[in-house]
């Protein structure tokens, strides 16, 4: 049986699944949290699923080494590709954050008409698709990969002619398809909300899944007993890749000093 204190194991590709981490220092303050970037392997969406698979169990296995009570995949694609085996092989809780989205999505859209923008894997892989027609058959989905997003992101790059460029020829196409919600079904492109909004206009509701995936993080916590909600929290980061540059591009998104990243490699 897991302490309440025990931290929370997040993950992502990047600097992405720290718009999961906004959502968790908002609903869960007294949390702690062990986060991994996996910048050695950035961008994961052309990566195909057997590595992803690969880079996903290793990473859940250090979070679980490290006494975590429970790891939230903070990234779409890893959820896409693995979720599903790392729920048979992990016994501890997982969550993931495509049924949070979907379900968000299902419950904003009017006309049944919906549009996922995610990386190359998410999108082939059909994870959304298949859950978003799952859960109603009659709604419309229209998906697309959006892969100069990222790696302008994780330069921390979310403004300027180029990304507006890039988000316009993404978004315009988009947005004619008639649909009124649209899922960010990637962690990292919340971090473009305004440039999306102002795109998209006011016709079409951007979805971010952190929101839901946090509150249903936090339910499951609070009944097994283990929700911390008092004292002081721990965060602590790891990076792959570099782990200045992670410091840096994350503290200037989470808006704070992220201490000490350190540096690790996993085989
Ligand atoms: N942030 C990730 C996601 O939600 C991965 C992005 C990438 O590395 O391509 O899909």
């Amino acid at each position: 049986m897991k302490e309440k204190k025990a931290p929370i194991g997040v993950f992502d590709s990047g600097v992405g699944g720290l718009t999961v981490v906004l959502e968790m220092l908002r609903q869960m303050p007294h949390e702690s949290f062990i986060y991994y970037a996996d910048t050695a392997h950035v961008p994961y969406g052309d990566r195909e699923p057997e590595e992803l698979k690969e880079f996903a169990f290793s990473i859940t296995d250090f979070l679980v080494q490290q006494g975590c009570k429970m790891v939230i995949i903070a990234c779409n694609t890893s959820t896409s590709i693995a979720y599903q085996d790392l729920k048979k092989a992990f016994s501890l809780p997982l969550i993931g954050v495509i049924e949070p989205g979907v379900d968000k999505a299902l419950e904003t859209t009017k006309n049944e008409k919906i549009g996922v923008i995610g990386t190359m894997a998410t999108v082939n892989s059909g994870s959304y698709q298949k859950m978003l027609r799952s859960k109603n058959p009659r709604v419309e989905v229209t998906a697309m990969s959006c892969p100069l997003f990222v790696p302008l992101i994780e330069k921390g790059r979310t403004a300027g002619d180029e990304v507006y460029q890039a988000a316009y020829s993404y978004l315009e196409p988009m947005k004619r398809t008639g649909i009124d919600s649209l899922i960010l079904g990637c962690t990292h492109y919340p971090f473009l909300l305004p440039m999306i909004k102002e795109i998209l206009g006011p016709d079409v509701i951007p979805i971010d899944p952190a929101r839901e995936t946090v509150n249903r993080a936090r339910e499951y916590l609070k009944e097994a007993g283990l929700l911390q909600e008092e004292g002081k929290a721990l965060h602590e980061y790891y990076a792959s890749g570099d782990p200045e540059s992670f410091g840096l591009v994350g503290g200037k998104f989470l808006k704070r000093d992220l201490g000490q990243v350190r540096g690790i490699t996993l085989d």
